[in-house]
């Protein structure tokens, strides 16, 4: 069938009906060989007793590429005539309302290179179930809600595999004939399929144990390729640090017996919860000082403690349908971040999830895939694995805390594991958990999860006189697809006000007579206002302290008030972001050059921070770092690329050399030995070499040949492949040669390779892609060269010329026929194309439409291609 006929089935979720039947028991055998796996399973089927209709419809099972060998109802082999075997579908037509289904199937996880299902890496097999990926392992009703306890027994060869996992505790294990040995386990607790997991190879294994609160030991194992048991040490202790904080924070005790980590190299994402065997991305476990940078420990830990709250927040409690997505990840991501934000810096981390939030949430909010948290349809689901589901939707659980205080959001959680535990439930019952814990009626509230788009707040200041001010708010949100208007939000506004001398300015609301320092105003309407009293003349506002709504908010300040809070804001969040407002304002107004006031401004403000003796180094480093292009993108409507990235440039190259002597002393005198230290003193070499790369070159080369640590040998690497020498230096060659062992590093050696400004560097992507350490079937590698290269050299991946576009569309075109899940992802960076000029329109329409014709393009690919065109 030629795609231009495509029509495939779109889900809705005002269309939700619950299962006619469920599955008590799943029984299942695998029969591991070299060229196919041969999948037997015993579902024990019953009618759904919330089913209520007298007749008994079909049995529909989904499944996909599956080969089926053998079907038999209650013992009775079935035949041919009795069901049928679609692309997607098993049907059993008569069945009664309780039966054994028997199924065998024949599958082929060593072709499989779309790393979902049961596939292949390295050596070893593993799985990927979520979303919908268990119907590649054999028929099943392949949805959330179905729960079911799984017993699984693996046969395999016991020189090749010694190691048979699967989810729960291990039964027995025996030898058979031929060399092979088998494994039985058994998940006390019932679970939905995607939570299923099976991992058989040969690997190393780091142990310990954890006491939990009621005093029950716990086994953890942490599985390994061979050889990398002295990378495994910090993510043992984050998973311990983990089981710690739940039972702290949230009272939630780990529940089995054995706690088991898998890393494996070919992997879609970061990670994932299986109930007892969670399989991650070697990105997230594998850490030493010499191997991982700063961010690589933080990225380790806050993905550890990820999985390892979902078995609360995900599988005690599971989504009812995937609509429900949010309901597990934005409430796991709320608490990944609390449990970073107590392990690190609160403000740097708070500073980190507002970045993400404005460099691609923003952006999603305002494109073609725009939806709400709690999406209404979908084509493919994982399309929907996504900033807005996870990151905005930590952001909503996060207001409700923030409107709740700590012991409210606590009593509310209690609540919710309270009446749901071992369910598959709604958003919808988790505010409602909130609610009746804390007496409220958040009607209102509902409209984040139902509503797409970035709600915009604009505030006015008027002094009355006499001490009276008056705080007007007004908001509003744009229109997304299939949302032409919307109803107001509720958002929780922190505010507070520095006088023109930089001074906390006290105030005292109209109703109350309580002087305080800092408050928090809720909107619920389009328009309102807020009164207050001060006895300062000149106010200047502090406003969405720490980012209270994740909202875009317009405040007309003028640049010295600006500068006013960039110095002295004790909200640290907010000074950051004065700061980042500063900068924005100046990079994206209409003057094709920042004039030289603006520059002056920009320079002192920076210096006098950086002298801020009481301010910590890390936060130093992230307020003279540039907004991010991709959110000056992802905020504007329309965008002049062309001026936006001169300025850019412009701004970096005098920040770095007016400030030439401060970052020079910065350099050589920041001494200690913690991040906060390593980022400061980096970012201060990369400035000098901007500011001048042929003097401080040496500089740089010395750094990354005598470092000790990752953090300071990749960010000495990276300043000199973004320096005019670049990617052509010999120390590309000297950190290849030295690290083309450790796949990991590997992967930063790439990364570093694309970020340069040089027109040529479209042509040594090219062929970074046929370097022998690149492979299109591994996801790290794919994000290490195309996404390290679109998303973090922008100038470029916009050339005029359409170069950096072809480049994407070629591989997007590749990776449909290998990985459709990778090749949508990266379909989504074509998502801004409407806000940019004439000509780049055009280009990016006719790749688009070049994806658009592909045979056989996927679901994935589809879904976001004809969203971007439309
Ligand atoms: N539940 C996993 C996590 O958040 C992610 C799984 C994503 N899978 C997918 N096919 N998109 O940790
Ligand atoms: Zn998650």
């Amino acid at each position: 069938m030629k795609n231009s006929s495509k029509n495939p089935t779109v889900k809705y979720r005002k269309d939700y009906r619950p299962s006619q039947y469920l599955i008590k028991h799943t029984d299942l055998k695998f029969q591991l060989f070299d060229s196919h796996t041969l999948v037997n399973s015993e579902l024990k089927i019953e009618k759904n007793p919330l089913d209520k209709s007298d007749v008994l419809e079909p049995l529909v099972l989904d499944g996909l590429e599956l080969e089926l060998q053998q079907v038999s109802v209650d013992g009775n082999e079935l035949s041919k005539d009795e069901y049928e075997a679609t692309d997607n579908h098993l049907t059993i037509n008569n069945v009664s309302e309780k039966f054994t289904l028997n199924l065998q199937v024949k599958i082929y996880p060593q072709k499989n290179k779309s790393l979902e299902g049961l596939y292949t890496s390295g050596g070893k097999f593993c799985t990927q179930c979520e979303a919908e990926g268990f119907r590649k392992i054999t028929y099943y009703l392949d949805r959330p809600e179905i729960m079911s306890e799984f017993k699984v027994r693996i046969e395999g060869d016991k020189a090749a595999y010694p190691l048979l996992l699967s989810n729960g505790n291990p039964l027995t294990r025996g030898d058979m004939s031929d060399g092979r040995h088998f494994v039985e386990w058994h998940d006390p607790f019932p679970k939905p399929s995607y939570l299923f997991a099976l991992v058989a190879g040969d690997l190393d294994c780091l142990t310990d144990s954890f006491t939990t609160m009621s005093g029950r030991e716990v086994k953890l194992e942490l599985y390994v390729d061979k050889g990398k048991l002295d990378q495994c040490r910090f993510a043992m202790d984050s998973l311990i640090e983990s089981m710690r904080w739940d039972e702290e924070k949230f009272g939630r005790e780990y529940d089995l017996d054995l706690y088991m980590i898998v890393a494996v190299s070919d992997f879609n994402m970061g990670a994932m919860e299986n109930k007892g065997l969670n399989v991650f991305n070697t990105k997230y476990v594998l850490a030493n000082k010499k191997t991982a940078t700063d961010a690589d420990f933080e990225g380790v830990e806050r993905v550890i403690a990820h999985e390892y709250f979902h078995n609360w927040t995900g599988n005690r409690v599971t989504c009812r349908d995937w609509f429900q997505l949010s309901l597990k990840e934005g409430l796991t991501v709320f608490r990944d971040q609390k449990f970073s934000e107590d392990m690190q810096s609160k403000a740097v981390q708070r500073i980190d999830q507002v970045k993400i939030i404005r460099s691609s949430q923003f952006a999603e909010d305002s494109g073609p895939m725009a939806h709400s948290i709690r999406p209404d349809s979908y084509i493919e689901m994982n399309n929907f694995y996504t900033v807005t589901v996870y990151n905005k939707g930590a952001e909503v659980i996060r207001m409700m805390h923030t409107l709740l205080g700590e012991q409210g959001f606590r009593a509310g959680m209690d609540l919710y594991f309270e009446r749901h535990d071992g369910q598959a439930v709604t958003c919808e019952d988790f505010i409602c958990a909130m609610e009746d814990a804390n007496q409220k009626d958040w009607a209102l509230f509902r409209n984040w999860y139902r509503q797409a788009g970035t709600p915009e707040v604009k505030v006015q200041l008027e002094s009355l006189g006499n001490g009276k001010f008056e705080l007007q708010f007004a908001q509003s949100c744009p229109a997304t697809p299939g949302q032409e208007t919307k109803k107001p939000f509720m958002i929780p506004v922190k505010i507070g006000f520095i006088n023109a001398q930089g001074d906390v300015a006290k105030f005292r609301l109209s109703d109350s007579d309580d002087v305080c320092g800092e408050t928090l105003f809720v909107m619920t309407e389009e328009n309102q206002t807020l009164t207050i009293h001060s006895d300062n003349e000149v106010l200047i506002p502090s406003l969405l302290r720490d980012f209270s709504a994740p909202v875009k908010l317009k405040f007309e300040y003028d640049q010295s008030q600006l500068a006013t809070l960039f110095a002295s804001d004790p909200n640290s969040f907010n000074r950051w972001d004065a700061g980042q407002s500063l900068m924005t304002k100046i990079l994206l107004n209409n003057e094709d050059e920042i004039s030289e006031p603006d520059l002056e401004i920009l320079k002192n403000s920076f210096a006098q921070l950086l002298g801020d003796e009481q301010l910590d180094n890390s936060l130093k480093a992230l307020a003279v770092i540039l907004p991010e292009i991709s959110s000056l993108i992802g905020r504007s409507e329309k965008i002049n690329v062309d001026r936006l990235f001169n300025k850019h440039r412009q701004l970096k190259k005098h920040i770095g050399q007016s400030l030439e002597h401060t970052w020079f002393s910065i350099y050589n005198t920041t001494s200690g030995d913690q991040p906060s230290d390593r980022k400061l003193r980096n970012v201060a070499l990369d400035y000098m070499m901007v500011a001048n790369d042929e003097q401080h070159f040496e500089l740089a080369a010395t750094q990354q040949t005598r470092a000790d640590n990752m953090t300071d040998e990749l960010s000495a690497l990276q300043t000199i492949a973004n320096s005019t020498e670049g990617y052509k230096s010999d120390y590309i060659n000297q950190f290849y040669q030295k690290w083309k062992d450790e796949e990991l590093v590997m992967d930063k050696w790439f990364s570093a390779q694309v970020i340069n400004d040089d027109e040529s560097i479209i042509e040594h992507v090219n062929a970074l892609l046929n370097h022998e350490k690149f492979s299109i079937e591994n996801p790290n590698k794919v994000r290490a060269v195309i996404t390290a290269f679109i998303s973090g050299n922008l100038p470029q991946f916009h050339n005029a010329t359409g170069a950096g576009y072809e480049l994407l569309a070629d591989t997007i075109i590749r990776l449909n026929a290998i990985n459709p899940q990778i090749a949508a992802g990266l379909s989504k960076q074509f998502n801004q194309w409407k806000k940019l000029d004439g000509k780049r329109q055009a280009l990016i329409k006719e790749q688009l439409e070049r994806i658009k014709a592909v045979d056989n393009l996927s679901n994935d690919v589809y879904e976001v291609v004809e969203k971007s065109l439309n």
